[in-house]
């Protein structure tokens, strides 16, 4: 059985004050949340306070993005091992505005993917089509692209710290979530996939999320999906009743 995992991805929002009274929200309204992982990525420069909010909650810190080296002449940019130094149990790779804004090849993912794992934290590897893509019939071929490459190399016991995340370029942000079929058809695939390349046992075990547009009222009929096993949530993880609710998903 996979356990299910809800992710909030703060993206470039909210100061430390601001984070730190969501993070209090969600320590008080998840308190008591079972059965599943919870994780929020807020900003770097919220984290420290927002893990000292979440020390003793259920809700676990993700970093929203890294470089692969664990320390070096890399001005302005932030290691996996010091994301772990400040409390981060999971880090978004390859988010589809990292790799459409700044230019990151399913190579370079690859490399991040590999030093996140290194540094005993989880990867929650990010996937996706673009609008163009779907309706060019490619979207299959795109994600089996993206997952050949972006995991590359990783051996069985790395892939026990990878989860997936399916995330349609045209539904982030868009308030277009994909249908509970497009979602089911694509985790389908994706796992059939990863089926190939690390074998049905692992692959039964590797946690895909769907993300785009996931919403208090949209979340139950995902999770109903049977190959839907969380979701990474951008805009809804922002407001605290939305997200808790969202945590707190019935599928049953
Ligand atoms: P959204 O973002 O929920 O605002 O669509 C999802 C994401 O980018 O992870």
């Amino acid at each position: 059985m996979r356990k299910p995992f809800i992710a909030g991805n703060w993206k470039l929002h909210k100061t430390v004050a601001e984070s730190v009274a969501l993070a209090r929200e969600l320590a008080h309204g998840l308190a008591d949340v079972k059965e599943r992982d919870v994780a929020v990525a807020p900003a770097f420069t919220a984290l420290a306070s927002v893990a000292a909010v979440l020390s003793e909650s259920p809700v676990a810190l993700a970093g929203q993005n890294c470089y692969p080296e664990a320390q070096g002449a890399f001005t302005g940019e932030v290691s996996p091992y010091l994301l772990k130094d400040v409390g981060c149990r999971h880090v978004i790779v390859g988010h589809s505005e990292r790799r459409q804004l700044f230019g990151e090849t399913d190579g370079f993912i690859n490399t991040k993917v590999k030093a996140v794992v290194g540094a005993g934290l989880t990867a929650i590897f990010c996937i996706g089509e673009t609008l163009a893509e779907r309706e060019e019939e490619r979207t299959f071929s795109v994600l089996e692209h993206q997952v050949r490459i972006g995991l590359n190399g990783l051996d069985a016991t790395s892939m026990q710290h990878v989860i997936v995340a399916y995330e349609p370029v045209w539904a982030i942000g868009t308030g277009r979530t994909a249908t509970t079929g497009q979602a089911q058809e694509a985790h389908g695939f994706i796992r059939g996939l990863l089926a190939e390349m690390f074998g049905d046992v692992l692959a039964q075990e590797i946690r895909i999320l769907y993300g785009g547009s996931v919403k208090a009222d949209n979340i139950d009929a995902l999770m109903a999906q049977p190959d839907v096993d969380g979701a990474l949530v951008g805009g809804a993880s922002l407001k605290a009743d939305e997200f808790v609710r969202i945590a707190a998903f019935q599928n049953l």
